[in-house]
């Protein structure tokens, strides 16, 4: 069967085209103006005759002067509009940056306090890591991780300019005062489907069912594949260090604790809590410490309680975390325990020895014990719930009730 064209003279979509991209941004404008056959085009009509007899030639000027500049020097400007959050490392800001025309856009703040460092030089060198670090996520922009956008120096104190992710870190997520708030203000139909679905009581703090906390490492073991692929570990993961989006995914944030495998700092500030054996030991801390930090969040998010903070003798925490394989049929409820593949799953992330554990973050999902299985084995036994949506419509309302000031 033969098929015309309505259209005309048009080049036939299946044949090949020869197109040569412009080269220089200083080329004439009427290049744009060829089809991608080379062929001359008339110039677009406009009902509008005014704009033919266009009176813009000095609005014109100035545009074809900027955009051709090689170098603009602007300044912008941010207004903080409120506290985001506070740690170890500094204070992290809502702010906006104003643009034309009503514009304005949301971005995050984090002031890198100098206070921890003995010698001014200690805080330089240590933000020339954080500098290089973000120059390279930057460029990684992977949807689990978070987009940094500029790091500044303004009179020797670091600035990072990130993207503002709109939702709330775990550690907070998991707080008693949460749940409570949740208990009152949900309706009770809307309170029984999270509990069956998404989050219920734990003997210290909410804990995730197991679809939802492995959904939500599983966005974290991706983000952590891109960091490794690129020979950085992040060596701070930790709930509040990972954030729910009202877009049901997870993301990791604060990278000013990662470095690069290739250029180890001397000095470095660990999460006693959520650092691996080997870290605790004073021993590498590699791509797999990451993996292990990891499996004690899945641990604390599946058990509701916190396993290790409490333990401030180091002695006893390196005895507990390897020890671990013994806690587990004791901590996690008897639902998880029962799931071979999902104790599988935690043990190749905790396991005390980084032999012991997945080998990568990308093997964590794809192994045949790994987080894919395991929601694949949910979909099979049909208790797979739309858990990217369900955490959407749940941070949403979190979000919306945060705004009314209630919690
Ligand atoms: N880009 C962001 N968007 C929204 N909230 C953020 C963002 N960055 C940080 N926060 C909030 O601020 C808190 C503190 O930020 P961050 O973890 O970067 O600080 P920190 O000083 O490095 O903390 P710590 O060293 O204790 O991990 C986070 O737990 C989170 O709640
Ligand atoms: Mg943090």
């Amino acid at each position: 069967m033969e098929c015309f064209s309505s259209h005309g003279n048009w080049p036939d979509p299946g044949q090949p085209r020869t197109f040569s991209p412009s080269s220089t941004v200083n080329e004439s404008l009427d290049r744009v103006e060829q089809t991608t056959t080379g062929e001359k085009l008339q110039p677009t009509e406009t009902a509008d005759s005014e704009f033919t007899e266009s009176h813009c030639g000095e609005l014109v000027a100035r545009y074809e002067k900027q955009s051709r500049e090689p170098r603009l020097s602007w300044t912008t400007h941010l207004r903080l509009l409120r506290k985001l959050g506070e740690g170890g490392q500094g204070i992290v800001y809502l702010a906006e940056r104003p643009g034309a025309d009503n514009f304005t856009l949301p971005v995050a703040l984090k002031f890198f306090s100098p206070e921890r460092y003995k010698r001014p030089e200690d805080y330089d060198l240590d933000m020339v890591r954080v500098g290089n670090v973000a120059a390279m996520v930057a460029r990684i922009q992977h949807d689990n991780l978070l987009l940094v956008q500029n790091y500044l120096d303004r009179e020797r104190i670091r600035v990072m300019i990130m993207e503002w992710v709109e939702g709330f870190d775990l550690r907070r997520l998991l707080t008693p005062k949460m749940f409570t708030v949740m208990q009152e203000r949900f309706s009770q139909k809307r309170w029984q489907h999270l509990n069956q679905v998404l989050v219920t009581a734990g003997p210290e703090q909410p804990r995730f069912k197991a679809g939802v906390a492995v959904a939500i490492v599983r966005n974290c073991l991706n983000a952590l594949g891109a960091l490794h692929r690129h020979g950085i570990v992040h060596a701070d993961i930790k709930p509040a260090n990972i954030m729910l989006k009202a877009s049901g995914q997870a993301k990791i944030i604060d990278i000013g604790s990662a470095f690069q495998l290739n250029d180890p700092p001397k000095r470095r500030s660990i999460t006693p809590a959520y650092a691996a054996v080997e870290v605790l030991q004073g021993e590498e801390t590699t791509a797999l410490s990451d993996l292990a930090s990891l499996g004690y969040v899945l641990v604390e998010l599946l058990s509701g309680q916190t396993l290790f903070s409490a333990e401030q003798d180091a002695g006893k925490l390196l005895f507990a975390k390897r020890e671990i394989f013994q806690l587990l049929p004791d901590i996690l409820p008897e639902e998880v325990v029962r799931n071979d593949l999902l104790m599988s799953f935690i043990q190749g992330l905790v396991a005390p020895n980084p032999v012991d554990r997945f080998q990568s973050a990308e093997s964590a999902v794809v192994v045949e014990d790994g987080a894919a299985a395991f929601q694949r084995q949910l979909i099979k036994g049909d208790l797979a719930s739309e858990y990217e949506n369900d955490i959407r419509v749940w941070i949403e309302e979190l979000l919306e009730m945060e705004i009314k000031g209630q919690l």
